[in-house]
């Protein structure tokens, strides 16, 4: 309490110096009144300012928008690739997601900030970054939730309500808001059934849902239309790093809840966790007095184990796609103060570009057919997890695994399944490809070796 009364009154000294410092108010002078360091403006934009924080390098770069916010303002990402509006063969996507309760907004600026920095270093020659965009599509959304974070931001003060802004326009949350897969696939689980891209036959259904949000609708043709690899959500209220299932299978409020990919989303949480010093101390207090830590291990979190939400994003994109989805909750204020937003991007940044990273792990490479025909909609399933991936348009595929031993089976409708044994290092990616014959070409094969035989046969024994 002390604590805080302290930051009001220090907020309150830095609001009066400012106003003092700086006559004549409007976006241009405001981005000056915090110093930009190294090209990264630490301080909040509002939604008239998103789009221009995002112009930065167009030579690896594009915006784009998958769609309008209830209130018809552009979900804006910006693409960051050697290759800008492409993909490429091989090259695996990526993508971070913030904002999406508007009121939570260090997500949405550390997104601005990294654009800025990959930007920047990447015209700095910066060996790393250089490589990551290389070999990587890399997708930012600032915010799915424009319209929450308008609402939030436009609350006078440094100091903002804990809920105002948090669903959309329509007040909906849109973290609840996904079709509920996890239900499916428990069942499937059950009564056997698909194990993956349970959206197939419900696509039309989404659309004609009119209890979506234009903003999960549009979140979902996005995921659907991209080959996306790799992903987080980011939030704010809590400082760790959620992994899959969300919702728990009994339907109880806290139960450890593992998908079969329960080993790679551990590392993937850590990947995220280990490099942000405040969110992986152990000794960290909870974010408030009474709030139940006792789920966190490394400042990652099994989410059901944390507590039980359905219908979210990052099992949606699980069970619906091949995208690979961890929450992280990046702050214990939602709204913090302006000043501190640079701590925060000192504490994720190195997290940021690590996870992003995480994508060229276990095995990827291509499914082709004799001829060197591209097998799209494959399927690439690994002994003993059970959940499968799908080949992307050009029969490329990736499968993110931890290092161990595997055997992992490529097929497809009409084609001879083919298994193949590979040890996997802790990165980079394995390169497996697959070359399956099709059934009618092994018939004709059959056919040409039984007219072999035959015609042998008859010379053989000369009748
Ligand atoms: C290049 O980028 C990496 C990743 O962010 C960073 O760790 C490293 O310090 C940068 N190198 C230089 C020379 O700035
Ligand atoms: C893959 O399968 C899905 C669902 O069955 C279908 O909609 C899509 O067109 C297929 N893609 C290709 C490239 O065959
Ligand atoms: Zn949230």
């Amino acid at each position: 309490m002390a604590a805080r009364v302290l930051l009001l009154a220090l907020c309150a000294v830095l609001a009066a110096g400012r106003a003092a410092a700086e006559p004549a108010a409007g976006a241009a002078s405001r981005r000056r009144r915090l110093s930009a360091e190294e090209g990264i403006s630490f301080e909040y934009h509002r939604y008239a300012e998103l789009r221009e924080a995002l112009v930065a390098c167009p030579a690896i770069s594009r915006i784009y928008t998958v769609g309008r916010s209830a209130e018809g303002r552009e979900l804006l990402v910006i693409e960051i690739s050697d290759r800008p509006g492409e993909h490429e063969p091989g090259e695996p996507e990526f993508k971070y997601v913030g904002n999406m309760h508007g009121n939570e907004a260090v997500g949405r600026e550390l997104l601005i900030f990294l654009a800025q920095y990959l930007c920047n270093e990447y015209q700095k020659g910066n060996d790393t970054i250089i490589n990551l965009i290389h070999s990587t599509r890399i997708h930012i959304m600032p915010s799915l939730n424009p319209d929450g974070f308008e609402k939030a931001a436009s609350q006078p003060g440094e100091l903002k309500d804990w809920f105002v802004g948090r669903s959309n326009a329509q007040g909906i949350d849109l973290n609840r808001n996904f079709p509920d897969l996890d239900r499916i696939v428990y069942l499937n689980e059950k009564e056997g059934g698909p194990n993956n891209h349970l959206l197939k036959n419900m696509k039309k259904a989404v659309d004609q849902n009119p209890k979506l949000a234009p903003e999960t609708k549009g979140v979902i043709h996005w995921i659907m239309d991209i080959p996306f690899v790799l992903s987080a959500n980011l939030h704010g209220g809590d400082l760790v790093a959620n992994y899959p299932y969300d919702e728990t299978r009994s339907g109880s409020a806290h139960e450890y809840s593992s998908c079969p990919d329960d080993a790679i989303f551990q590392s993937l949480a850590r990947s995220y966790s280990s490099f942000n010093p405040a969110m992986s101390d152990p000794n960290r207090p909870p974010c408030r007095k009474n709030d139940d830590d006792s789920s966190f291990v490394d400042g990652t979190t099994n989410g059901g184990a944390w507590y039980s939400v359905p219908g979210g994003m990052q099992d949606f994109n699980y069970l619906s796609s091949n995208c690979f989805e961890i929450t992280v909750e990046l702050s214990c204020e939602k709204f913090p103060p302006e000043e501190t937003l640079k701590g925060y991007w000192e504490d994720n940044k190195d997290s940021l570009i690590n996870y992003i990273e995480q994508i060229h792990r276990g095995v990827k490479g291509f499914v082709k057919d004799l001829q060197g025909n591209p097998i799209a909609n494959a399927t690439i399933s690994v002994e003993g997890i059970s959940h499968d991936v799908t080949s992307a348009k050009d029969g490329d595929y990736w499968r993110l695994l931890v290092p161990g031993n595997y055997k992992v089976t490529a097929s497809a409708p009409g084609y001879l399944a083919i298994t193949k044994k590979v040890a996997v290092p802790f990165s980079p990616a394995v390169v497996v490809d697959f070359e399956l014959e099709s059934l009618s070409e092994r018939k004709e094969e059959e056919k040409e070796e039984l007219m072999e035989w035959w015609k042998m046969m008859s010379e053989t024994l000369n009748f």
